[in-house]
């Protein structure tokens, strides 16, 4: 089944708790909450995220998918561990080292989330193939880190057939989500390669009709 989880990094301030609720309406399954420190990439999205994160989880009963595209990894799973979030994503170029990787999926499974494991355009699967046992899902970004609206970059599908074929050849339960640029024309392309979570910031958002748009990239 797939799934969508919008990103609301793009809701205008005056607007936000009608979007969410429009959202919730239009049958999306998670709220993709997408912090950013100034440090891990350039902006820094922690107060606003913080703010709509709270509302989200005071009007909604969807879970959050918090995606931390962060350095200070620990600091953001203390922080959010208040508001339960359904997931929580950390970047594999944030830990870096093996030990570190470890503690960070043991400290997200300590506080009752799921753990999702994020890669960068330019990082390969092989970075996280050993941790594919220990997590629940792979966030593989199709755009660049760092803000909404952008282009999906093609090359990232390949990641996705190539993550997708290890796991079914390994066994390994879990889910793929794909983040950046989806829309009614990629969602079935990231679909196809083997996602079946998407988020969708840009094209939700934007929407005349939230759920119609929902449905074509669930449907895709
Ligand atoms: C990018 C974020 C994404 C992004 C999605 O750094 O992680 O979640 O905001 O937005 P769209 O769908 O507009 O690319
Ligand atoms: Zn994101």
């Amino acid at each position: 089944m797939v799934e969508v989880s919008a990103s609301i990094l793009t809701l205008e301030k005056e607007n936000a708790i009608k979007t969410m609720y429009n959202l919730e309406a239009g049958k999306i399954d998670y709220f993709h909450i997408d912090v950013m420190d100034g440090k891990f990439v350039e902006k820094d999205t922690t107060e606003l995220m913080k703010d709509y994160a709270l509302t989200a989880s005071h009007i909604s009963n969807l879970g959050l998918d918090v995606h931390l595209m962060v350095k200070n990894v620990e600091k953001f799973i203390d922080e959010y561990s208040m508001l339960e979030p359904e997931i929580i994503t950390f970047h594999i170029e944030a830990t870096k080292n093996e030990e570190r990787t470890k503690s960070v999926i043991e400290e997200i499974k300590n506080i009752g989330s799921r753990v999702g494991i994020a890669i960068s355009p330019d990082t390969s699967i092989d970075k996280i193939k050993s941790y594919l046992p220990y997590v629940h899902m792979v966030l593989v970004m199709t755009v660049v880190p760092g803000k909404g609206g952008q282009k999906l970059i093609p090359e990232t599908l390949e990641k996705v057939k190539a993550l997708k074929k290890y796991i079914n050849e390994n066994n390994i339960d879990i889910d793929i989500e794909v983040d950046g640029g989806i829309n009614d024309e990629t969602a079935s392309k990231a679909i196809e390669s083997g996602a079946n979570i998407l988020v969708a910031g840009n094209y939700l958002i934007t929407s005349k009709n939230i759920g119609e748009s929902v449905k074509k990239i669930k449907e895709s």
